[in-house]
């Protein structure tokens, strides 16, 4: 697949003299939903800002749809929509006249069907004639959503889309990032919500001070760090786990009423025959086996270990 955006070593120093990027490289593929992850501080933003030419990089090259985003800037920002983290909206303007500002700007005709389609999509048309500060956070959101589709760009950045926004919208807003996509719109979304990257990309990259530490499939990243776990129900607790399956990786749980043997999913020796048949040597018997595959938490915050602590706020995507 070709890429539709490509980073070349990109550097932010900012005039406070913090390095806010040290040489991130990466290729975003044309139709794809990208997940950036990371923690608060971790050059996201910036990142962001720097592609959709709001912040100068202080090296490197960022190419959009081959157009370099320093020498061809607006040819390159006519190809991208972005929803910026902060509410950014003329708190005096009514909805319609926010969005169809924003067509204006980009030196598009006017089409007001496009525009009663997106607002529909976005449950915004009957706020069509509010003025935004007449707008709960949420729709304001949405009306920076609408902003930023009205050009139609190929390419659509989405700076932590669900921070502060429930629990429907934020369902909403998948779905509507999803229709995007089938419709050939590549996104770039932020988040610090494991599981709405785990939920929503194709692709996931993991940042952290300013460098980019991973960039890999979902499947794959969660194939290739994945761990699995056994889950094994006795049929009579027991208080320690006997010398003789201490060359598993077994821990008790559930006050000695099950044991979990973790193990790494991707030999081909996982070890479970083997501890089947040594539990009936035991005479342990076991009423019920259950297995799971570790999630992308699991694997981010394997990552960071070692790391400063990563500040995530993990569970509240549901
Ligand atoms: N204009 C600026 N001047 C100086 N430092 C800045 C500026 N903007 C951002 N930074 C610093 O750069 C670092 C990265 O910020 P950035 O906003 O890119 O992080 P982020 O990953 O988007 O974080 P968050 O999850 O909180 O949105 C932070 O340490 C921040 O303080
Ligand atoms: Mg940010």
């Amino acid at each position: 697949m070709s890429a539709i955006i490509t980073v070349r070593d990109l550097a932010k120093t900012y005039d406070s003299g913090f390095q806010a990027l040290k040489g991130v490289s990466l290729e975003i593929r044309r139709g794809e939903i990208f997940a950036l992850l990371g923690p608060n501080g971790a050059g996201k933003t910036t990142l962001i800002s720097i592609v959709c030419g709001l912040v100068n990089p202080s090296a490197g090259q960022v190419l959009v749809g081959e157009h370099d985003i320093v020498r061809h800037y607006r040819k390159a920002r006519s190809l991208i929509g972005l929803v910026p983290q902060e509410l950014t909206n003329n708190m005096f303007d009514t909805v319609l006249a926010t969005v169809r500002l924003s067509r204006g700007l980009f030196g598009k005709a006017p089409d007001e069907a496009l525009i009663e389609r997106i607002l529909r999509e976005l449950s915004l048309w009957d706020k069509r004639n509010e003025r935004i500060m007449a707008l709960s956070g949420g729709m304001k959101r949405r009306v920076l959503i609408a902003k930023a589709l009205v050009h139609e760009p190929q390419v659509l950045f989405l700076d932590e889309p669900t921070a502060g926004v429930d629990v429907e919208l934020r369902r909403d807003m998948w779905a509507m990032v999803r229709r995007l996509r089938d419709n050939g719109v590549t996104i770039i979304l932020t988040t610090h919500y494991i599981e709405e990257a785990e939920e929503m990309a194709d692709r996931i990259g993991v940042i952290n001070h300013g460098e980019l530490l991973l960039v890999e499939d979902k499947a794959t990243l969660m194939r290739k760090l994945g761990t699995r776990q056994l889950t094994i129900q006795l049929q009579q607790p027991i208080t320690e786990i006997p010398a003789a399956l201490a060359c598993h990786a077994l821990t008790l749980a559930d006050e000695g009423h099950a044991l979990v043997y973790t193990f790494d999913a991707k030999c081909e020796q996982t070890g479970v025959a083997d501890l089947l048949r040594q539990l009936e040597r035991e005479g342990l018997e076991f009423k019920d086996l259950h297995s799971s595959q570790s999630s992308l938490e699991d694997i981010f915050v394997g990552l960071l270990q070692g790391q400063e602590q990563p500040r995530l706020r993990v569970g509240e995507g549901a």
